[in-house]
């Protein structure tokens, strides 16, 4: 298959890259420098001279602050360009498989929803997320929106990985303990992209692992026993519980309860997704991250 794929310098959009072309997959790099997704009037002729069966949209204004600071900016990347991709595969018969986020949900309340839930974002990335959604799957009803969470374990480096090196270094540690997600591993993102795609599964899919939904401090607080059942740190040590309220740099508002229901990956795969608590210890176990030095 011949697999276009933007955001290929970003986290996930790196790591499908990766994992497509491993497969044995044609990968076309959409980058910034190849289609840059704030010029919409581009995206037609650009996605109409590159010969792809899938396009995939990992591309995104991916900060909720920088989304707050730039709210057109926001629309234009996370909304509109989307939706503009949406109907250049929906014209050429095209397959478009579009990530969006658990911030489309409210969080008032720890329901873990379902894909047909309602969504009430209350922030401006995740209302572009929210957006984009709805506009790429009225453009294009065969796409496929991933909605995912927390990932970690990509080449580029997120909470998980950034919070293990903290705990290795001696760092003082602190991690927010009132907002509850469920993290996500980059190498089963990956296979449940390449099986959705492959059975050509459309409509929105949580893709999260299982297991009970956790906060940045627990996840601090999991990631600190693996590293010491692993022999990397000689004892645990306090990891500080801080609260949303009490982060300064947050300009955004965050959504505090966003752990989904992931039922309809599970009946679309053909083991259901491990808990994240595995998962992680996976990808602890795994070549995939050196955690020393
Ligand atoms: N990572 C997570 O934990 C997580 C959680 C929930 C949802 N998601 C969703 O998953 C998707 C991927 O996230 P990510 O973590 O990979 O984000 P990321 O690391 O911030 O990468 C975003 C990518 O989008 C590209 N981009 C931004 N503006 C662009 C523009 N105007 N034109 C072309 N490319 C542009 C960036 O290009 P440059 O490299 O040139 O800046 C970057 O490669 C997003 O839809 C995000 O909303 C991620």
């Amino acid at each position: 298959m011949k697999i276009a794929i933007t955001g290929t310098g970003g986290r996930v959009g790196a790591a499908l890259a990766a994992y497509f072309s491993r497969r044995g997959d044609v990968v076309i790099e959409l980058n910034r420098q190849a289609m840059d997704l704030r010029d919409l009037s581009s995206l037609p002729p650009i996605l109409g001279a590159c010969d792809f069966d899938v396009l995939i949209n990992p591309a995104a204004l991916s900060s909720p602050d920088d989304c707050e600071k730039n709210p057109g900016l926001a629309y234009l990347v996370n909304t509109q360009a989307p939706a503009a991709m949406a109907e250049c595969c929906a014209r050429r018969g095209k397959q478009f498989i579009h990530f969006s986020t658990d911030y489309v949900f409210g969080g008032e309340m720890p329901i873990r929803p379902n894909e047909s839930d309602e969504t009430l974002p209350v922030n401006v990335y995740g209302r572009s997320k929210r957006d984009g959604e709805i506009a790429a799957l009225q453009a294009c009803p065969e796409a496929l929106v991933m909605r995912v969470s927390w990932v970690f374990g990509a080449e580029k480096p997120a909470f998980v990985e950034q919070i293990a090196q903290k705990i290795i270094a001696g760092h003082e540690l602190e991690a927010v303990a009132d907002k509850w997600s469920i993290p996500t591993w980059m190498t089963d993102l990956c296979e449940w992209t390449g099986l959705l795609s492959d059975e050509k599964i459309s409509g929105i899919v949580h893709a999260c692992h299982g297991g009970e939904p956790v906060s940045w401090h627990g996840l601090a607080v999991a990631v600190q026993e693996l590293l010491e059942n692993r022999g990397l740190i000689p004892e645990r040590r306090a990891i500080a519980a801080k609260l949303l309220r009490d982060i300064d740099a947050f300009i955004a508002r965050r959504p505090v309860h966003t752990a989904m229901d992931n039922a309809r990956l599970c009946s679309l795969l053909p083991t259901p997704a491990a808990s994240w608590c595995e998962a992680l210890g996976q990808w602890f176990a795994g070549s995939h991250f050196s955690l020393r030095g």
